[in-house]
């Protein structure tokens, strides 16, 4: 009988030693390297720029820049970057195509933005002259073309779900408009005033990257497979629909609606509110917009918003003396304080997001396609980092199944 062949290596690390480390959800553990992003209690930098800085001084294509290229950009090199992002903004017809004919299933709400969203990322694929290659530059020229036609795909989803003609068939807008202009300009076929794009460029860049959260981390697994880049995004959508993660930019707004209808406008401010809030206490429910696996003391980018957010709902134009719009921002700060001082636990920048997006007239579900129209520059920038130092991700369980015993 031949002898057992021996490991040629042991594991890096014993059993025992992983049981000792292991963390319910990851919480705490390290599960990888990044120079993307940082992310502590204390502050948020992406490629080592702190987001209040990025949030006043920058715009959204310049942090797309930082973080995809790895550097702030001259102004040759910015203007290069927003010519490549423009040309790249139309669809290919059978991307086009492919979300017309779901328009009847969007509109009745049978399917969903972020679900029509990923499956129109995958065929984008399909279109893509480099869709099969992980190398370096590939992958930086895919990036760019998903950060361009991400915003045409919102927009063109909008279009279908409100009977209108598709705004941008031919050159994905009005290439005269910035990145976040334009994606409000698709959706509806009205140019935003400056106030309104800036607040929709500000909320891109608070949610444009957030180092190892679930639905990046889901794309570095599937990246570490050497799986392609459309893949991966395919993957990270997926993760980031949820209500724990992206999707709570939704469910807060749902939230907030739900709150109003049962107390009325005029109950804002009163015990009514209170009680609502403890009778969600009692039954141990979820409130959507809170909490935060590692922010404890608040999260850096929920102010920032909150405060833009209410500026343009107390000037908003929509809703004479912005009372209309001003109201959810009252019931907000409301239920914001009632989660501190009874549960200790802070709003994350899905709170106010819901609350700022609402004030603008943008549609519900289409909150977290918008966190996708931004996010895709982190994801992107983490895929093609795993891509250029990989090794796949394959982490280990506890068992806790029956004991082994015979068929
Ligand atoms: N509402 C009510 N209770 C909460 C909430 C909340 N939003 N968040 C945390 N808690 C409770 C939680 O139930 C737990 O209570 P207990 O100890 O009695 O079981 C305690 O607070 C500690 O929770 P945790 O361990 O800090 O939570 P976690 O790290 O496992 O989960 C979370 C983090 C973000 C998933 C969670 O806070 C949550 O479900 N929030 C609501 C959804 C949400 O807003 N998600 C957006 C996340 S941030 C931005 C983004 O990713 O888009």
């Amino acid at each position: 009988m031949s002898a057992a062949p021996t490991s040629p290596k042991a594991p890096a690390i014993s059993k025992e030693q992983a049981e000792a480390i292991y963390s319910r959800g990851l919480e705490g553990i390290i599960a990888g390297e990044t120079a993307v992003c940082s992310i502590e209690q204390g502050g948020l930098w992406y490629r080592g720029y702190e987001i209040h800085d990025l949030a006043q001084n920058a715009t959204f294509e310049e942090v797309a820049f930082v973080l995809l290229e790895g550097h702030k950009p001259s102004p040759a090199e910015l203007a290069r970057f927003k010519a490549e992002i423009v040309a790249e903004r139309p669809l290919h017809p059978m991307v086009t195509s492919f979300i017309e004919s779901a328009g009847g299933y969007l509109a009745s709400g049978r399917a969903v933005p972020m679900d029509v969203l990923r499956t129109a990322v995958s065929i984008l694929a399909h279109t893509d002259p480099d869709a099969q290659s992980v190398d370096n530059a590939a992958n930086l020229r895919k990036a760019k073309r998903l950060l361009a036609k991400i915003p045409t795909i919102i927009g063109h989803m909008q279009n279908v779900i409100d009977g209108r003609a598709i705004i941008g068939r031919e050159l994905g807008g009005d290439p005269t408009l910035g990145h976040a202009a334009n994606l409000m300009y698709l959706m509806n076929g009205e140019k935003p005033n400056k106030d309104y794009a800036r607040v929709i460029d500000v909320s891109l860049i608070l949610y444009a990257e957030h180092d190892y959260n679930a639905s990046t981390f889901t794309s570095r697994v599937i990246a570490g497979t050497l799986s392609d880049m459309h893949g991966a995004v395919a993957g990270a959508i997926a993760a980031l629909k949820g209500p724990l993660h992206g999707g709570a930019n939704e469910a807060a707004m749902e939230m907030l609606k739900e709150i109003m209808h049962d107390v009325g406008e005029r109950a804002i401010g009163t015990k009514a509110v209170d009680d609502w809030m403890q009778k969600a206490f009692d039954t141990k429910r979820k409130l959507m917009g809170f909490g935060h696996r590692v922010y404890k003391n608040g999260d850096h980018r929920a102010p920032i918003l909150h405060k833009m957010g209410r500026a343009i709902a107390e000037k908003d134009t929509k809703n004479p003396g912005g009372h209309a719009a001003v109201k959810w921002f009252e019931l907000g700060e409301q239920v914001q304080k009632i989660m501190l001082d009874k549960k200790t636990i802070h709003p994350n920048v899905d709170f106010p997001c819901g609350m700022t997006y609402f004030t603008m007239g943008i549609p519900v579900p289409q909150y977290t396609p918008i966190f996708v129209a931004s996010r895709i520059t982190g994801w992107c920038a983490h895929i093609i980092e795993q891509h250029a130092n990989n090794r796949i991700i394959r982490p280990l369980s506890k068992y806790t199944g029956e004991a082994p015993r015979k068929w």
